[in-house]
């Protein structure tokens, strides 16, 4: 694993950007797995910017997101299909039908995520992941749990997760208690794994996932297994782990 400690988030988000930017400009048919929240808004100004300048282009390149809320539309402004194009795809010339997000408003939990995991594996998985993390250690919405889930399935959010993401919504009530997720392994078989973390409320999660033991307790642990890692953090998110070596 590879750590890049960065002063804060602004210089964060340079950094994995350009790390994305390079598999774009190397593999013109990449496929990209992409994050929601706010630590990926930075990156995704980053590749916007670049592709602005005519520098980076998008038009043969493919996106998995990692996971969308249960039960909400995609032209609900809190549905993470409305933050990918808000955020990302209706900045740059990637094409409609190459970005694929599971569809939160199939109630047929089966049917969605085995389709959704097919999709996954038809492309050939993510050339490059991009994660953030959860404060409880979460990846994409695999939160913790006795075991590392496999495959794309449904999940019932934790409340530590519902209350974090509140501040999307007017309330707490208002957060979907449910969504589809890529699984642990779906993951896993991404070439390149890009972590993202920034701030102090990230810090325990960093220090339990890279400096702790491999459990599903804390999801984001099982990274440590994978060939490929980089984790791109913040001193903030880093804070707790200064003490530790930096190279893993
Ligand atoms: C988002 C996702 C989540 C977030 C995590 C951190 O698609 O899968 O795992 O990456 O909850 O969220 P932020 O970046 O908002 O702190």
């Amino acid at each position: 694993m590879r750590i890049i400690k960065c002063e804060n988030y602004a210089a964060m988000s340079i950094i994995a950007g350009k790390i994305i930017a390079d598999i774009v400009a190397k593999n013109r048919k990449a496929v990209l797995g992409l994050a929601t929240g706010s630590s990926p808004v930075g990156v995704y100004e980053y590749l916007i910017n670049k592709y602005k300048k005519g520098v980076l282009d998008f038009k043969e390149i493919k996106a998995v997101n990692l996971d969308e809320y249960k039960g909400i539309s995609k032209t609900n402004p809190h549905s993470y299909y409305y933050y990918m194009h808000d955020k990302l795809f209706k900045h740059i010339n990637i094409s409609n039908d190459a970005c694929f997000i599971p569809d939160g408003t199939n109630p047929d939990e089966e049917a969605e995520c085995s389709a959704y995991e097919r999709k996954v594996a038809s492309l050939g998985y993510a050339d490059i992941q991009l994660l953030g993390i959860g404060r409880n250690g979460h990846i994409g919405f695999n939160e913790p749990s006795d075991e590392f889930p496999e495959e794309t399935h449904a999940v019932c959010l934790a409340e530590s997760t519902i209350e974090a993401n509140k501040r999307f919504f007017d309330k707490a009530e208002d957060v979907p208690t449910k969504a589809y997720t890529m699984g642990i392994g779906t993951i896993m078989k991404a070439k390149e794994i890009l972590i993202i973390a920034s701030g102090l409320d990230k810090a325990e999660a960093v220090r339990n996932a890279f400096f702790g033991e491999v459990t599903p307790l804390v999801p984001a642990s099982i990274l440590q297994k994978h060939p490929n890692v980089i984790l791109v953090c913040d001193r903030e998110a880093f804070s707790l782990c200064e003490n530790k070596c930096s190279d893993r």
